[in-house]
């Protein structure tokens, strides 16, 4: 071998050796990104309010829907039924599924979609029709199903009743 030639030789393993050194160093960061974003997602997780604060959420919309629609005020009746049908689906994006002390596992999903396409349909129709009867009507009907939720989820303690009083101190019921 020439000197030429084995220097392009020692050339070539040494280009090739870097090429490997690199692809183990990519490889190494990408190892340290996924463990460093899975760390950021645990925390990131830990953050999130439970599904029983975000039904307490929904006690406070819905308990203000009622005083809302009793003093005819539409427009904001209106506000917060979708904001109590928003914060109930916030609810179930948290935990869909949950464990029945059986080990079974029961969805929440079909449950609410229940509701929307009757109880919740109900007040949004007796909203626009702006018809306190049917609202009544509406509301018990949603109430209801409220209430079938959480015993089907083994919380039938969890019963709601029509309420006594705004959960809102500040906003006006008055139109
Ligand atoms: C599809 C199922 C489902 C529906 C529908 C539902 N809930 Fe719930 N509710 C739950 C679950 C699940 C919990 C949380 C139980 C837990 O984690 O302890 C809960 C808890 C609650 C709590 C207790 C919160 C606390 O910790 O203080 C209230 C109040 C409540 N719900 C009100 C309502 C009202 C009002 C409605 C109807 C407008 C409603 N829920 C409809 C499933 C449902």
């Amino acid at each position: 071998m020439t000197l030429q030639k084995s220097a392009i030789a020692a050339l070539q393993i040494l280009a090739c050796s870097c090429v490997l050194h690199i692809a183990q160093a990519a490889e190494d960061t990408d190892t340290a990104d996924v463990a460093a974003l899975k760390a950021e997602i645990a925390e990131l997780k830990s953050l999130l309010p439970t599904q029983a604060h975000v039904m307490a959420d929904v006690d406070y919309n819905f308990s203000n829907l009622w005083f809302a629609a009793r003093q005819a005020n539409w427009p904001l009746a209106n506000f917060y039924m979708n904001e109590t049908r928003g914060r109930l689906n916030w609810a179930l994006r948290l935990k869909p599924v949950r464990k029945l002390a059986s080990g079974q596992d029961i969805e929440l999903k079909p449950m609410l979609q229940g509701m929307e396409q009757s109880g919740l349909t109900q007040i949004k129709v007796a909203i626009e029709k702006r018809s306190s009867k049917d609202f009544e009507a509406g509301y018990r009907e949603a109430m209801a199903q409220c209430l079938a939720c959480h015993v089907a989820i083994e919380k039938p303690f969890l019963k709601p009743h029509i309420p006594t009083r705004p959960a809102s101190a500040i906003i006006d019921m008055q139109p």
